[in-house]
């Protein structure tokens, strides 16, 4: 055996099958760089001085976004902020989560999707997953509501919508609130209505790992003017700084923060939002022929697609049957990495596994009178998803092709021809 060999596992000094790194993502272009270059020739690097009189409010670019982002989803408002957390943040405060208050949300997400309510000095109460789609488990909610819950925080989890019309019907019947995290799905769809558009509000990231990305930032969009008016004054120090309405700064009504977007993450946005459209059915078209490959490899099985709902991939990821594939699910990754392939084991641990519920290390947990749990064993859909099940892998974007997701097909066809040899 030598390295050339290719049939040898590239763990055990045989060629791996891929030498060469995945395409570098995000993909900046000439737009991208002429319409910041633009902002920065201008001078106006934040602008949040609009007119005489207007203060705060955000410049031209950040006005531009706004407006074609409420417009891409046919709402009312859209307001920017410096990130997907500080916009969560803002929808807590804006639909009337009080301190004391509990924020139902899945376990299985990115940190901030629960820290928000604790930024508000609320508490989050965690509730399990589905199975085959990841997200939040309508039942699993209603089964956690109590006298104090105050909203729910469904996620559009890799890019899959989440049952959204049983959350919001639930939220209607038991007259709490829904704030729909969109951090990872931004135009996917349910029915022709995109992911945002269904909730009391909804937040996007973009983030430099986004589906769009204006470096940081995030947005918050509505159709209720009241939230609109609340989550703006957040944004701003807590001060009556609110579109449409006489600007008064200098005067601090209720906590608020700098959450402001700046003109050259603007400029970006607006034009990653024109490609977002072919962004996202460039990950679809990847994951579709990923998903062909891999759905007849022994163990491995291709995400399960919600009937009536478009996924839009922000990281795409398969399940792993380690008695079918032969292997523990750490050695089939160690394995695909010798050959290549980086991929994910379990994406997050349980969020209340983290020392901050664990611990109860924040100001929120002083004041609390309810009986929120984070016992190891609570969610245990996401458990199992985070020990044994999932894999992700988050190359399946532009600018990679076709014969990129072929290199992970073979890479996983090797490896698991041999998995007896791991483990
Ligand atoms: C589901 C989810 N919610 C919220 C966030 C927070 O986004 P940001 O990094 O823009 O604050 C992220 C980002 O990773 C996310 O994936």
């Amino acid at each position: 055996m030598s390295i050339h060999d290719k049939d040898e596992l590239a763990l055990f000094g045989g060629a791996p099958v891929r030498s060469v790194p995945f395409p570098p993502h995000p993909v900046i272009g000439d737009a991208e760089k002429q319409a910041v270059m633009e902002v920065l020739d201008s001078g106006r690097l934040s602008s949040f001085i609009a007119a005489p009189g207007v203060f705060f409010l955000g410049g031209e670019r950040i006005k531009e976004l706004e407006r074609r982002f409420a417009e891409a989803h046919g709402v009312a408002h859209a307001v920017s902020f410096n990130s997907a957390t500080a916009a969560l943040h803002a929808a807590v405060v804006a639909v009337g989560v009080q301190p004391g208050d509990e924020v139902i949300v899945p376990p299985y997400t990115f940190t901030s999707t629960a820290t928000c309510a604790l930024m508000q000095n609320a508490v989050p109460v965690f509730a399990d997953i589905e199975a085959d789609y990841y997200c939040l488990d309508p039942a699993a909610a209603e089964a956690a509501i109590t006298g104090l819950t105050r909203a729910l925080v469904p996620v559009h989890l890799f890019g899959q919508p989440a049952d959204i019309h049983a959350v919001v019907d639930l939220a209607r019947r038991r007259g709490v609130k829904v704030i729909e995290d969109c951090a990872q799905a931004p135009f996917a769809t349910v029915g022709d209505r995109r992911v945002g558009t269904f909730g009391d509000c909804g937040i996007f990231s973009f983030t430099e790992s986004k589906t769009m990305t204006t470096g940081e930032g995030g947005m918050l969009i509505t159709d209720d003017p009241e939230i609109a008016r609340i989550a703006q004054m957040v944004r701003n120090h807590g001060e009556m700084i609110v579109e449409g309405q006489k600007s008064r700064s200098y005067r601090t009504d209720f906590l608020g923060w700098n959450y402001r977007m700046t003109e050259m993450e603007a400029a970006l946005g607006i034009v990653q939002l024109g490609r977002l459209p072919e962004l996202n059915e460039t990950r679809v078209r990847l994951a579709d022929h990923l998903s062909k490959g891999l759905a007849d490899l022994p163990g491995l099985a291709p995400p399960a697609l919600r009937p009536g709902s478009q996924h839009v991939y922000y990281v795409y990821p398969f399940t792993f049957d380690e008695d079918a594939a032969g292997c523990p699910r750490a050695d089939f990754v160690r394995a695909m990495a010798a050959e290549g392939i980086p991929l994910g084991a379990g994406y997050v641990a349980p969020l209340y596994m983290s020392p901050i519920y664990q611990d109860r290390a924040a100001a929120a947990f002083r004041h609390y009178e309810g009986s929120a749990r984070y016992d190891k064993g609570l969610c245990p859909v996401t458990e199992r998803m985070y020990e044994r099940e999932v894999v992700l892998t988050g190359v399946a974007r532009a600018p990679a092709t076709e014969a990129d997701m072929d290199d992970i097909v073979a890479a996983a066809a090797k490896v698991l021809g041999q998995a007896h040899r791991l483990g």
